[in-house]
């Protein structure tokens, strides 16, 4: 053999063993996230280390992700789209993005309450729709329901963030549910009466607003008032001096429970990485994360976290309804709270 030859023998049988690895290098999952928690690349980096398949993520607004899914259709590229609230996914749920996807781990490790009865998104982590006050002005035991919100002891004394916002419209959601429509609408007569003044900025200014003494109460998702727990700033940490928070209806149904999550689109170019994808975002590792890094509970039980701020807020009954419920009377609620009034 001259040495050209074997130079080129050698060449080819390292080209043969090199191009599998090549291919698995290739191996890619189109993520659409309206997640922006800058906390989440970890999240990720840690699928890319486990299965070797790179992720290629696309941030945006919910709304605009959603139109661009719709606008790709056919030919979009994206495996999965994970966005937060169940308002939201269900809106992209009713716009037939998502396929079913049958995986007997999600089944297994994702609650009933967190998940579609018909497999086509779920939730990876829970929130709390929490009730918070300020220490100065209401007296531990004073607010302890939705309910409560309603009542004219707190006329002028309540703080929300836009009625129309997907977090307000799950609550309302949630009280029709429970409560049916009639009594949802006069619940939500009572809150627009409340008002302590128009609503605006996010769950935080309501917090900060309430510390303020602006107003009594206020409604925040709990993930909110963890980060200003956690937070090294004086300002964020005297807030947290001044409101405390309540988990509401402990006596009966338990508190209000929202997910973020996702699912496996339609037209996904790679189906099998992108079921992967959302059992990785089950797996103990994944689901730790969503707590250690966004303050969020695993929406797995029983799966252990390293967050000292969220686990002070300790053990609470949450409620069970299936969260399909609540975005399916999404229109009820938004109806109810045009109706009311409530910006
Ligand atoms: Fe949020």
């Amino acid at each position: 053999m001259s040495r050209n030859r074997s130079l080129a023998v050698v060449l080819a049988v390292g080209l043969v063993a090199l191009s599998p690895a090549l291919m698995a290098q290739e191996e890619v999952l189109n993520l659409y996230t309206a997640r922006h928690y800058p906390t989440d690349e970890a999240l990720y980096a840690g699928f890319t280390k486990q299965t070797g398949i790179k992720v290629n993520r696309i941030e945006g607004g919910e709304d605009a992700l959603l139109e661009r899914i719709k606008a790709e259709g056919a030919n979009s590229p994206a495996d999965v789209f994970i966005t937060v609230d169940i308002g939201r996914i269900w809106r992209a749920d009713q716009a037939g993005i998502f396929a079913p996807t049958k995986s007997a781990l999600l089944e297994k490790r994702i609650p009933a309450a967190y998940r579609d009865p018909r497999d086509k998104w779920f939730g990876f982590s829970a929130r709390a729709r929490v009730i918070a006050y300020n220490r100065d002005m209401v007296k531990p035991g004073e607010i302890t329901r939705y309910e409560d919100l309603a009542d004219s002891k707190w006329r002028g004394k309540l703080c929300t963030r836009s009625s129309a916002h997907p977090y307000n419209l799950s609550l309302t959601a949630s009280m029709v549910n429970h409560l049916g429509e009639a009594k949802a609408k006069a619940w939500v007569e009572g809150v627009k009466a409340n008002l302590a003044r128009d609503p605006k900025g996010g769950d935080t200014d309501q917090l900060r607003s309430v510390a303020a003494g602006e107003c009594a109460i206020a409604i925040a998702n709990q993930y909110y008032y963890v980060r200003l727990m956690r937070s090294s700033k004086p300002a964020d940490r005297k807030v947290v001096e001044k409101v405390a928070i309540v988990f509401p209806n402990q006596g009966d149904r338990g508190t209000h429970m929202n997910i973020s999550g996702g699912g496996v689109l339609k037209h996904a170019p790679h189906p099998d990485a992108a079921i992967k994808f959302l059992e990785y975002l089950a797996s103990d590792q994944a689901q730790a994360h969503f707590a250690n890094g966004n303050n969020e509970w695993p929406a797995v039980p029983g799966v252990k976290f390293d967050n000292p701020a969220l686990a002070s807020l300790g053990d609470f009954k949450s409620d069970e309804i299936n969260v399909a419920k609540l975005g399916q009377a999404q229109p009820v609620a938004q109806q109810l709270a045009d109706q009311a009034g409530w910006k």
